[in-house]
């Protein structure tokens, strides 16, 4: 029998990362990122100075991509409320951390991630995460396209305003001043390219609980999503 999954999908800023890094540390679960696949794929192309029109040339980086993930003891002063784990990332050699997460990454990632061939050249690559004692799936299409056969799906939402505010206090406690405003703007023009790609765009699975986590905490998320799980596994 196949590992279980547990999927995770949502817009950016809905919480995902954090709510998967509870989740899967509470069940003792792997982790897939798969926004940080399209991440590197965004980021590794531009260092390699490839062509973002052509897009068979970066599908093959895709395939090719040469990255490591190692889960490493959290460093204490920076962790989250009781994450102890961190997930450390080496592309070509060399790690990368703070520059896969900028809103300049993450514009790349969604502009290869609407092109079919990059979603063709990862989607083994996301499968192959699946291995005991179970998987916590974290991204757009985990639901819909990557594990449709998974036993409990959930897709997190949140105002565009609640998720611009988020990144904005996120920034800030970063030491980074952000702009409120343009924010909401990337938000809004990220969620419209997610939602309009023809390619496996950003929408609920039909068996998806769907959870709006614009009034609710953390902690609150995670009981929720726990006591899914509970259910259905
Ligand atoms: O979750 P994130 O912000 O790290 O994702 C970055 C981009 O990658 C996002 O704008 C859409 C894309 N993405 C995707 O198309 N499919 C996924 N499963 C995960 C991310």
């Amino acid at each position: 029998m196949l590992p279980p999954v547990l999927t995770i999908d949502g817009p950016s800023g809905s919480g995902k990362g954090t709510i998967v890094q509870h989740v899967a540390q509470k069940l003792g679960w792997h982790v897939l990122d798969s926004g940080a696949l399209y991440r590197l794929v965004g980021f590794g192309s531009q260092n390699n100075q490839l062509s973002f029109e052509n897009e068979d040339e970066i599908a093959n980086f895709g395939a090719h991509l040469d990255v490591e993930f190692k889960l490493v003891a959290a460093d204490s002063s920076q962790s989250d409320g009781g994450v102890t784990q961190e997930l450390q990332i080496i592309l070509e050699g060399k790690q990368v951390g703070a520059e896969l997460r900028t809103e300049e990454t993450g514009k790349l990632a969604s502009i290869v991630a609407a092109m079919p061939k990059v979603r063709e050249a990862l989607f083994q690559r996301q499968r192959d995460f699946r291995q005991n004692p179970g998987l916590v799936a974290d991204g757009r299409d985990m639901g819909t396209a990557i594990f449709p056969d998974a036993k409990a799906k959930i897709f997190l939402t949140a105002s565009a305003e609640e998720r611009a505010q988020r990144r904005y206090k996120q920034l800030k406690s970063k030491g980074i001043d952000g702009n409120l405003a343009a924010l909401l703007r990337d938000i809004n023009e990220r969620d419209e390219r997610d939602s309009s790609r023809s390619a496996s765009p950003l929408k609920p699975a039909d068996d998806a609980i769907q959870i709006d986590t614009s009034d609710l905490s953390i902690e609150q998320v995670v009981e929720k999503v726990l006591a899914i799980c509970e259910k259905q596994f």
